[in-house]
Parts: structure tokens; C-alpha cells; sequence
């Protein structure tokens, strides 16, 4: 839906009255100040040159890659086993591969509104149809459980949650996790549990927990990456843990394994590498994350909360930040597509409007930018919207 939004209403004009500034992508990168560690560029090129690990495989991943993951992610109250693992192609591939091995076509799944876009596509392509939950801003976008528990039918064959979330950048807290597996064991549905962002949070009191430590009973797969937390979306590494309650996922487990042969996984020198991306990764790398992305945020959210007609919720999370848009206060402005639109063609902002988070009247702010980005930006927003804003 993003790229999709970018080729058609937000394509880039050629002549923009100001150098592009483009916040399209949470993609952490180098130039903005997201410098994955360097060990890992070092380890990679080492094992690159020792030409041992240019083979294939096993369809599920390498068994020392998977048994990192054991070894970086098991607790004892909570343990799995390397078989319990299965690597993907990033976290996406690890969504792809849930709702394919829990849904066949005319089922549905419960997703998150706003959320992270991807199941869309993935939803199509399968034929399984997507029933939105809410998520309540003021209530630090916690989920609305009732909500979600009238969407349910004889269909309904899983809950995606996403935490932190993509887009709105906050972090449920321990007990609202406690509430979601509740929901799910009185409903007697699996949890897809998509938490790319797991260790991201970064306000005093703000604690990520894994859906996956917090229940024996309901059967749930943890999705994560290396994308976000070391800033490495280009190498595709991801994987599924598999916390197998009751034995829901035997079945899944042996067709997922099938579906993985068709060489979905990230290639062998990623995966070769991952034991040292857990083990050598520095402390200073996460502690540096944490003040960069907190710096743009509250920058950025002391900045919008002084801008008529805007509305941002404080995020505490993730690489984001929701500010939901007063489109009747506005001008000339249709909806928040169009209010994304105008900003890319007056101000040469780019930012993804609410709508390609299945939400509307907002938009996505992304953090995993430089201060010096996020400022400009921040002025450039103010100018358009004194611009558009209604004279009282
Ligand atoms: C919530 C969420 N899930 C999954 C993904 C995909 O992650 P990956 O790049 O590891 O495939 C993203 C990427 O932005 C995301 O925001």
C-alpha cells in the first residue's frame, strides 16, 4: 500500500520548490545517523571470503541460526528448541508464511487498525479476508478487545498483533498483553505475534514483553528480524518462534517446512552471521538507538502539538509517530491522502498518510531520521499548515 500510494497519488514531481525530504520508509539508515554495528559488515565480509558457506541450507534455515535464536530468545520458564524455529525472508516473510499455513482461502484474519500494511497484499494473494480491530489513540493505541471480540465468526482463524507498533509507535504495557491472551484463550484462536521492533522502546517505564513469555496456554508465533534492531531491512534475515501450546502447531510446523523448501529463507552468509549479530552486538548500539529515536521524538512531538489543527499521540516506541490531522479545520484539503499530497507538492515533504495504515485523517511521522531532518521537516509542516489553516 505504501509503494502503491507512492506510485500513484504520491508520486515525486520533478520540480519540487524544495529539496525533498523524504520520510516515506522506516528504513534505519547510515546517512541518517542509523549506523548498523560495524563488527557485523566485518564478520560478513570474513565469511564471504572464506568461501565455506556459499551452499544451500536446510529449507527452515541452517540449524545454527535457528539454534542462535534458541540460544538469544529462550527462557527458562518459556524455552523452545531450534526445531521450534524457522528462518524467513525478514519478518515479512515470516507474516507471509503465518497467515498462508493458519488461513486457506474464505477464512479471515483479525488485523490491527492502524497497522502495519503488509497482510493487505499478503491477504489477497491468499484470499483471506482482513477484519480490522480498532486500536484506541486515547488510550496509547491499546487494542479495543471488545471490538475485536464482535468481529470473530466460524472463520476467523487467527489475531495479528503488532507490538511496538508500525504506525503508531507505542508499546502495550504488561498487563494490556495479559488481557490480549486472555481474549485469544476465551476465543480459542492463535496469535500471530509480528514484533520486528522488540527491543525499541524508549521512554523511562516503557517495557517491551513478548506476547510468546506470558502464556502456556495460547499457541503463538513470535515474527522478528534484524531489520529494525540492527539496522539491516536489505539483508532479509527473519524468523519464526514457534511457542507450540497444546500442540496447536504440529500440523503448520511440517506444512511450513514444505512451504520454507521453496528457498524463502535468507541466503546462507546472513544466516551464518547471526550468532555473532546476537552475541558481539554492542550494548552502546541500543543504548545510542534509544537517544537518537527519543531526541526526534520529542522534538518532534513538542513541535506538532503547537501546530493548529494537528493532533500527534506521544509515542514511546518503534521508529514512529501518529499525528492525527483536524481535516474540517483545514482549507481545501479533502482527506489525509490529499493533505499528504499537498505537503509533497508545496513543501517537498514527503510523509504516509493514515490511509495506508487502513486509518484515515493522520499521518505516519517516521523517527529513524537525523534531528536536523526532523527539524526542517517540523518547520515545513507548520508553514503548510498555517497556509491551509480556516481563519477563526
Ligand atoms: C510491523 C512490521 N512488521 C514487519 C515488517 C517487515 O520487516 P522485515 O523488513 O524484517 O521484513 C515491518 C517493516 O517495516 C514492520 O514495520
Amino acid at each position: 500500500m505504501i509503494r502503491g500510494m507512492m506510485e500513484n497519488h504520491l508520486k515525486i514531481p520533478q520540480n519540487l520548490p524544495k529539496p525533498l525530504i523524504n520520510f516515506a520508509l522506516g528504513d534505519p539508515l547510515k546517512v541518517n545517523g542509523f549506523e548498523p554495528p560495524k563488527i557485523i559488515a566485518e564478520k560478513l565480509v570474513q565469511i564471504v571470503m572464506e568461501q565455506k558457506n556459499n551452499g544451500y541450507t536446510s529449507a527452515a534455515g541452517s540449524q545454527e541460526a535457528r539454534q542462535s535464536v534458541v540460544d538469544h530468545f529462550s527462557t527458562p520458564d518459556h524455552p523452545f528448541k531450534w526445531e521450534d524455529v524457522i528462518m524467513t525472508f525478514g519478518a515479512a516473510g515470516g507474516l507471509y508464511n503465518s497467515i498462508s499455513a493458519l488461513c486457506e482461502k474464505g477464512d479471515n484474519l483479525l488485523v490491527p487498525r492502524p497497522g502495519y500494511p503488509l497482510c493487505f497484499p499478503i491477504s489477497q494473494n491468499l484470499g483471506v479476508e482482513l477484519r480490522h480491530y480498532d486500536l484506541l489513540p486515547e488510550k496509547n493505541w491499546e487494542i479495543d478487545l471488545v471490538h475485536l471480540k464482535s468481529l470473530v465468526n466460524e472463520k476467523t482463524r487467527a489475531i495479528l498483533v503488532n507490538n511496538p507498533s508500525n504506525p503508531c509507535g507505542t508499546c502495550f504495557t504488561k498487563q494490556h498483553c495479559l488481557d490480549i491472551i486472555s481474549m485469544a484463550n476465551e476465543l480459542q484462536l492463535p496469535i500471530i505475534s509480528d514484533e520486528v521492533y522488540y527491543g525499541i522502546t524508549y521512554e523511562e517505564g516503557v517495557e517491551f514483553t513478548s506476547l510468546g513469555v506470558l502464556t502456556k496456554e495460547v499457541p503463538i508465533i513470535c515474527l522478528n528480524s534484524i531489520s529494525k534492531m540492527y539496522y539491516l531491512p536489505g539483508y532479509r534475515c527473519g524468523w519464526m518462534i514457534f511457542y507450540n501450546h497444546q500442540g496447536y502447531f504440529d500440523k503448520v510446523i511440517n506444512n511450513l517446512c514444505n512451504h520454507a523448501a521453496i528457498q524463502f529463507h535468507p541466503d546462507s552468509t546472513v544466516q551464518k552471521v547471526l550468532p555473532v549479530i546476537f552475541k558481539e552486538t554492542d550494548d552502546s548500539h541500543f543504548a545510542t538507538m534509544k537517544l537518537k529515536l527519543k531526541q526526534s521524538a520529542d522534538y518532534a512531538f513538542t513541535q506538532v502539538s503547537k501546530i493548529k489543527g494537528l493532533n500527534p499521540i506521544k509515542p514511546s516506541a518503534a521508529m514512529y509517530m501518529m499525528i492525527n490531522i483536524r481535516i474540517e479545520q483545514f482549507n481545501g484539503i479533502e482527506d489525509d491522502v490529499d493533505f499528504a499530497k499537498k505537503l509533497l507538492h508545496e513543501q517537498g515533504a514527503l510523509v504516509m498518510p493514515a490511509h495506508c495504515f487502513f486509518y484515515n485523517n493522520g499521518f505516519r511521522l517516521v523517527l529513524c531520521q537525523s534531528l536536523s531532518n526532523i527539524k526542517e521537516f517540523c518547520l515545513r509542516l507548520e508553514e503548510f499548515c498555517q497556509n491551509h489553516y480556516k481563519r477563526e
